[in-house]
């Protein structure tokens, strides 16, 4: 079973070549749904505009940091926490990428939407827990440590009386769609993944699961609907969030990642435009994976070829794409699902 963690990537990889082409075709579609998007705004696109989002937010970062069963586990706990929310990190992320650095953690380097997205939890009072997997994706034979550090972190923090919550983003999706088959989670939330789920059938108290999903990669959506489907006819509760494409603006870089300043995001920004990585209106022409865009920068001495954050930068391109990425515009939906889901 453990190898399905690391082959849906895989899987990922070799369908972009086909996938490429049939996506010209749904350029039209996806700004359809952006004009529907506009005329009702939600609070994704508050997020998109906020000017610096995140980082005027009246939460800091003190996360705690320690050494369990070999891996790394960082939390932060609000003051009167109304919730527990276990985060895992998608393929090639550490739980150190979901805060910023502190002397607590010298480490921390946090990506613009994992940082984002914990912050947030933490403003509405979430106490939130992060921790690595023991490679660079997740593996179920993790499960039983896993389980253990939970626990451990529900006990050390005197959490015994909270509801538990599981968010997991792409390998991480597959692996809280799992762990919560063995553990008792009140809800879940799988992003960019379908999750997996015991043919055998699905436990009777399974929790309640949302998706958050980018239509585009549409492979994995048809798995979702099917995935929905089982589970509805296994009476669980679920409900599903599309995250659509957002064109590049010249100040995207600076607005969401700590570190770049306006002047070297608009630099950015106009060398895309010119190398044609975006079109005419400011959308990614292809995923940050498959664009030539360090190369390009590091050539025209925009950045230096050892720059810190050129994960960062890839994670909006990716977003833009909305292929397959983290994110945190559906913030507040997911947090709403798990606190509709409390009781
Ligand atoms: C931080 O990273 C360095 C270099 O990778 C490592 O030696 C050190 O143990 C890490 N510190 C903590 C607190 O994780
Ligand atoms: C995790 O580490 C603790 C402390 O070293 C140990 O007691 C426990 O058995 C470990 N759990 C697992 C599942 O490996
Ligand atoms: C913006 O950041 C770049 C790169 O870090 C730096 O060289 C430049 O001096 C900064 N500009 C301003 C106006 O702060």
């Amino acid at each position: 079973m453990s190898s399905r963690l690391h082959n849906s990537s895989n899987q990922f990889y070799r369908a972009q070549k086909w996938r490429a082409v049939a996506l010209a075709s749904l350029t039209l579609i996806a700004v359809t749904c952006i004009l529907i998007n506009r005329e009702k705004p939600n609070p994704s696109s508050d997020l998109l505009n906020h000017k610096n989002a995140g980082f005027q937010s009246s939460v800091r970062f003190r996360p705690s940091l320690e050494l369990m069963n070999g891996t790394d586990v960082i939390w932060q706990i609000p003051d009167s926490p109304k919730a527990a929310l276990f985060i895992a990190h998608g393929c090639g992320v550490r739980a150190s990428n979901f805060w910023d650095k502190y002397p607590g953690c010298p480490n921390c380097t946090g990506l613009p939407e994992e940082r984002i997205f914990v912050l947030r939890a933490l403003e509405r009072k979430f106490a939130v827990l992060t921790i690595s997997s023991l490679g660079r994706c997740w593996s179920f034979e993790e499960t039983e440590a896993i389980k253990w550090i939970i626990k451990w972190w529900v006990e050390k923090n005197k959490l015994g009386k909270l509801p538990i919550m599981a968010m997991g983003a792409s390998s991480g999706g597959y692996f809280v769609s799992a762990l919560a088959a063995e553990m008792r989670f009140r809800s879940l939330s799988i992003m960019i993944a379908e999750g997996v789920f015991a043919s055998a059938g699905v436990p009777k108290d399974y929790p309640p699961t949302l998706f958050v999903h980018m239509p585009k990669d549409r492979n994995t959506m048809k798995k979702i609907q099917k995935n929905m489907k089982t589970l509805r006819q296994n009476g669980v509760l679920v409900k599903e969030i599309r995250c659509m494409q957002f064109p590049l603006s010249p100040d995207l870089f600076s607005n969401r990642i700590p570190g770049i300043n306006q002047t070297l995001s608009v630099k950015m920004y106009h060398l895309f435009s010119e190398k044609g990585f975006i079109d005419e209106n400011g959308f990614m022409n292809n995923d940050g994976r498959q664009t030539q865009w360090k190369e390009a920068l590091i050539q025209r001495n925009i950045i230096p070829e050892n720059y810190e954050l050129l994960n960062h930068i890839g994670e909006e391109l990716n977003l833009a794409f909305a292929l397959h990425e983290m994110t945190s515009f559906e913030t507040d939906g997911i947090l709403d699902w798990f606190e509709s889901n409390m009781s």
